[in-house]
């Protein structure tokens, strides 16, 4: 039997460095940035590295509440929120990799969403928003505080999609706040409210 002892272990660091360093090369694109944390290279492909992503259907992370983002990665992995892009991935983190994204995207700068809203909606949106209180909790312009995301300047689309979810009770991890805030909403109502949320900064 021939003795393998003499592969020292500084020769297996160096193949090891050699592997890591081709694999990073060949994946250069989707690398994450400097001093992100290596999950960012998942969610680049939907939220992009910075969190801002393209995609409407897709949230903008970039500048929400770190707070906030660490319980929605919590809920969808304990499966009290569902998304079937989501659910899997969520699935694979731990409660450390969930704090570093949070803490990685709620530090970006939210960038604009690219949204061309109906200012007549706008305008029916706002008051809609006044009369039912939301910045009780969401804060004036809806700048979100720890676990109450930051609204303004999300995507049209993805605002719709979850007041709609809220109402349906399809999303349900609220705590009630949201499923009774948007229990009573019209068709129309959500959309007024999501044109004028989505155009904040
Ligand atoms: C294949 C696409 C895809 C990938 C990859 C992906 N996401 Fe998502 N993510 C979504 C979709 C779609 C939603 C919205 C779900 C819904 O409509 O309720 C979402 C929602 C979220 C939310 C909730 C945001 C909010 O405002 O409530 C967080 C937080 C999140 N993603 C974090 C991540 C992180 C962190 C990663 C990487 C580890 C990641 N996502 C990877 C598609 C993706
Ligand atoms: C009583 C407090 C409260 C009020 C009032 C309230 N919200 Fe919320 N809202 C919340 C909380 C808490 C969440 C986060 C729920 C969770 O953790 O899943 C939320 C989530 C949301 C979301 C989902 C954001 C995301 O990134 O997925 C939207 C959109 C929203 N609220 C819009 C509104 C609008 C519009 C109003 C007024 C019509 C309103 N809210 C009033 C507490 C409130």
């Amino acid at each position: 039997m021939p003795d393998r002892s003499f592969v020292k272990p500084a020769v297996i660091v160096a193949l090891a460095v050699t592997v890591v360093l081709c694999a990073a090369r060949a994946d250069a694109q989707s690398a994450p940035p400097a001093g992100a944390p290596a999950q960012v290279a998942i969610c680049a492909a939907c939220h992009t590295a910075t969190g801002n992503s393209t995609n409407p259907m897709y949230p903008i992370l970039a500048g929400q509440t770190a707070r906030y983002l660490y319980l929605q990665l919590k809920d969808f992995k304990a499966g009290r929120r569902h998304d079937p892009s989501m659910d899997p991935i969520a699935a694979t983190l731990s409660p450390e990799d969930m704090l570093a994204l949070a803490e990685w995207f709620s530090k970006q700068k939210p960038m604009p969403n690219g949204f061309t809203p109906d200012p007549a909606k706008v305008d029916a949106g706002r008051k809609k928003a006044e009369a039912d209180l939301c910045s009780m909790c969401h804060l004036g312009n809806f700048s979100g505080q720890n676990e109450i995301p930051r609204v303004a300047g999300q995507h049209y689309a993805y605002i719709r999609k979850q007041l709609d979810d809220f109402r349906a009770k399809r999303r349900t991890n609220d705590g009630g706040n949201m499923t009774s805030v948007a229990a009573t909403l019209t068709d129309a109502e959500i959309d007024n409210l999501a044109q004028y949320v989505a155009n904040l900064n």
